[in-house]
């Protein structure tokens, strides 16, 4: 295995300056291809110029499906408090142990060619590696998510993509899921609010939305959400900002998260938790298990425990960023998955796509590879194998050959999954809603101050007046009623005013 950051030195850095063929042969002329006389057709036997070209017609990989635009860096994260009592995962066992990570910011529904600037939640993605393995905290720069069911995703995604037959976008698709999902509101709030603009990746907060569980030694689990709060202070553009800035740089956020780290102004983190007893979920006033609902801080306020920092550069966008492969199932011991029916099918979903996007082997990848820890398995062959692929050993289990060989770990409390006690049949349920949907989408509405309120609606009426159906408007005009009747009133009189 190759260690992190560490390429074969063949395709690093060359230790002379020949130009070479792709298999290393010397190149005598890069200006002019092997032609049959001087004016005369090219000769296939030019393998320079043949695979040079066929190199060049397979450069791209599928973008990724959602957040295909994007910037990446490296750095550290801090451990600073004691979470002992917390989790048993090596990597947060005490204050002051350093943990590199890969960390990637992303908008959600444009191209890998779209704007920085784009109305859309942000992808907040760090990958730990750790002693353990890689774990990848696969969040978004906001609280809570649209939907609560992945069956809903593809068709929630589809809406926010091109329209099938004019490949443009479609608000009249945006608002009618919307419209007809009402658990979307509180995201669409929090996403039409400024913060659905922010002023580059170095401005904005982090979480990791779902509800997540620490287990300890003693295999005691706790539910935790992920909170990451910039140090650089909350920045957002209002809506004629980001406008502006996508006509003067739309890879603004790009550029400016590489510029700070170049220049040693590296942006940071605050790590913090909200903790719930596990027992205390069953009685809480909303579901825990439900991404679209946060946790009051007045209940659950956040606990420090660390700090992420950024501080450098990829070398190269491809090998690093654009290969980079996150997944919320890649977890260690001490940090473990709930019921949480999104988290569920996104654990599926990730690896699924990188086999699809990068291959088979994505983890074998320098950028993937959980490079602290010992990898040791059965798992060979396949396009790109890039390693060893284990030389001469055995390649399967239970076996007697190598006494050494990789073997499970039966009596490793930290290698299993908590037991979750269950009951009831099995069936397609509507979400278990203790609680309604529009009193926290409310309550945020009402907490906007003025000018907050007011962007909130202008940016509503921005977008909502480009919706032809009007049932469609009706429709959410009531869930912004239901919420709070001032709120739905506004934006009726605002669509009203544009117009005119
Ligand atoms: C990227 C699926 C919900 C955050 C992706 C990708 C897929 C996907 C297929 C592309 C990954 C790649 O090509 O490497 C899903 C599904 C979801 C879901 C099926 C719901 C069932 C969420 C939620 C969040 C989130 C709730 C945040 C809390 C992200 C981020 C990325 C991403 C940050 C970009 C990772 C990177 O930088 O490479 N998602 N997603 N997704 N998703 Fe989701």
């Amino acid at each position: 295995m190759f260690h992190h950051n560490a390429v074969p030195t063949i395709l690093a850095t060359p230790n002379n300056n020949v130009l070479t063929t792709g298999n290393g042969n010397p190149v005598d002329d890069n200006q002019n291809s092997l032609t049959a006389g001087e004016f005369g057709p090219i000769l296939l036997q030019d393998f320079h110029l043949i695979d040079k070209l066929s190199h060049f017609d397979r450069e791209r990989i599928p973008e990724r499906v959602v957040h295909a635009k994007g910037a990446g860096a490296h750095g550290h994260f801090e451990v600073t408090a004691d979470l002992s009592k917390l989790t048993s995962a090596k990597f947060l066992a005490k204050p002051g142990i350093k943990t590199p990570i890969f960390a990637r910011f992303s908008t959600v529904g444009g191209e890998k060619g779209s704007s920085d600037t784009a109305r859309d939640p942000r992808g907040f993605a760090v990958k730990f590696y750790t002693e353990e393995g890689n774990w990848d905290m696969v969040g978004n720069n906001t609280p809570v998510f649209f939907i609560r069911d992945p069956l809903k995703f593809p068709d929630f995604i589809h809406t926010q993509k091109r329209n099938p037959q004019t490949n443009l976008k479609d608000a009249d698709a945006y608002w009618d899921f919307i419209s007809l999902s009402h658990e979307t509101l509180h995201q669409v709030t929090i996403l039409f609010s400024n913060r659905g603009t922010p002023q580059g990746f170095r401005h904005m907060d982090g979480f990791s939305s779902h509800t997540l569980k620490l287990v300890n030694a003693q295999g005691e689990a706790h539910l935790v959400k992920w909170h990451f709060k910039t140090d650089q202070g909350i920045k957002n553009y209002t809506a004629s900002e980001a406008a502006e800035m996508d006509k003067i740089n739309p890879d603004s956020s790009t550029e400016d998260l590489f510029n700070a780290i170049d220049k040693g102004d590296f942006p940071s983190w605050t790590v913090s938790l909200q903790v719930m007893k596990e027992a205390d979920a069953a009685n809480y006033k909303w579901n825990v298990f439900d991404v679209t609902k946060v946790w009051p801080h007045a209940d659950y306020p956040l606990q420090k425990i660390g700090k992420m920092t950024l501080d450098r550069n990829p070398q190269n966008y491809f090998a690093e960023v654009e290969q980079a492969a996150f997944s919320p199932s890649h977890m260690v011991p001490g940090i473990d998955v709930t019921n949480d029916k999104m988290l569920q099918g996104r654990l599926f979903s990730y690896p699924d796509t990188h086999r699809h996007r990068l291959g088979a082997n994505y983890l074998q990848l320098p950028i993937n590879q959980p490079y602290r820890a010992h990898v040791n398995h059965h798992q060979r062959d396949g396009p790109q194998t890039f390693s060893q692929n284990y030389n001469n050993l055995p390649n399967y289990e239970p076996q007697s050959k190598d006494p050494k060989g990789p073997a499970q770990q039966l009596n490793d409390v930290r290698a299993k999954y908590t037991p979750v006690t269950l009951n009831g049949q099995t069936g397609r349920y509507p979400h278990h809603t203790l609680n309604d949907d529009y009193k926290q989408p409310g309550d945020l509405y009402r907490l906007m101050k003025g000018k907050e309120q007011d962007d909130l609606i202008s940016n509503l009426v921005g977008h909502m007046k480009n919706v032809k159906n009007q049932d469609i408007v009706k429709r959410q005009i009531g869930h912004f009623t239901k919420a709070d009747p001032e709120w739905g009133r506004r934006v009726e009189e605002g669509l009203k005013a544009a117009k005119k």
